[in-house]
């Protein structure tokens, strides 16, 4: 793991921005994208480039179950808001929570996975640790997963939404095999409330109790940290 301290979000995020520019100019036709607030700062950056992405795929982690496109909480929505308005892309696919069959829906994203290999995946963290929406006990075979959210995610998560009632319960994630596939990985973290979960996944050891942690055993993964994420290292 190279670990890039900064003084703050803007830095950080723009640093992740140049290395995504990087790779763009080496070839890489695939993003893996990542919601929450995390990855906002670098979303606006890419939305107000000149960059062209129209030969682009990307492949977002997650989506909350039950959450249709227009449902301003869907991470449909939110990826629609930061960057998918602003800029065009050759395709953007994202696990569809209105899908009928959830079994069928599972097997159609490991396909997509599959089928477009992803060269830089943008990843944040979860105060428990957890990637995507890979919560503490997945395992770390994991393909796309249908997952119960754990109630400190909810609670993190509700600030989004009118109330953690109104938090769903459930999830399709990205599954942590598939993420470690990925061949570049760009992890952002900002805040103290990440500071304990951004240790665990560095200096803690590798277990499926911190989803993060498996990122140790990535060839290619760059963690940028501002100093209040990067304060129990
Ligand atoms: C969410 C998302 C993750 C995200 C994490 C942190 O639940 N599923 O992809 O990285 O939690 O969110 P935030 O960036 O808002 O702190």
């Amino acid at each position: 793991m190279k670990i890039i301290i900064v003084e703050n979000a803007a830095v950080g995020s723009h640093k992740a921005y140049n290395l995504l520019v990087q790779g763009l100019q080496t070839q890489a036709r695939v993003l893996g994208l990542a919601t929450g607030s995390t990855p906002i700062l670098l979303y606006q950056e890419m939305a107000q480039s000149k960059l062209d992405f129209s030969h682009i795929t990307t492949i977002n982690l997650d989506e909350y179950l039950g959450l249709g496109p227009n449902n301003p909480q869907s991470y449909h929505y939110f990826m629609k808001q930061h960057l998918f308005q602003f800029k065009s892309f050759s395709k953007n696919y994202l696990p569809n929570g209105l899908a009928p069959d959830i079994n069928q829906e599972l097997q159609r994203y490991d396909q997509v996975i599959a089928d477009h290999p992803i060269a830089i995946q943008i990843l944040g963290i979860g105060q428990n640790g957890h990637i995507g929406f890979n919560e503490p006990g997945t395992s770390f075979h994991s393909q796309t997963h249908c997952v119960t959210l754990s109630s400190s995610t909810r609670d993190a998560n509700a600030r989004f939404f009118p109330n953690k009632q109104a938090v769903p319960q459930k999830a399709i994630s990205m599954g942590l095999f598939s993420i470690m596939q990925s061949q570049r990985i760009i992890l952002m973290a900002w805040g103290k409330d990440k500071a304990e979960a951004v240790s665990q996944m560095i200096n803690g050891p590798v277990t499926e109790k911190c989803p993060a942690s498996i990122l140790q055993k990535h060839p290619h993964t760059t963690v940028i940290l501002d100093s209040a994420a990067a304060a129990k290292l």
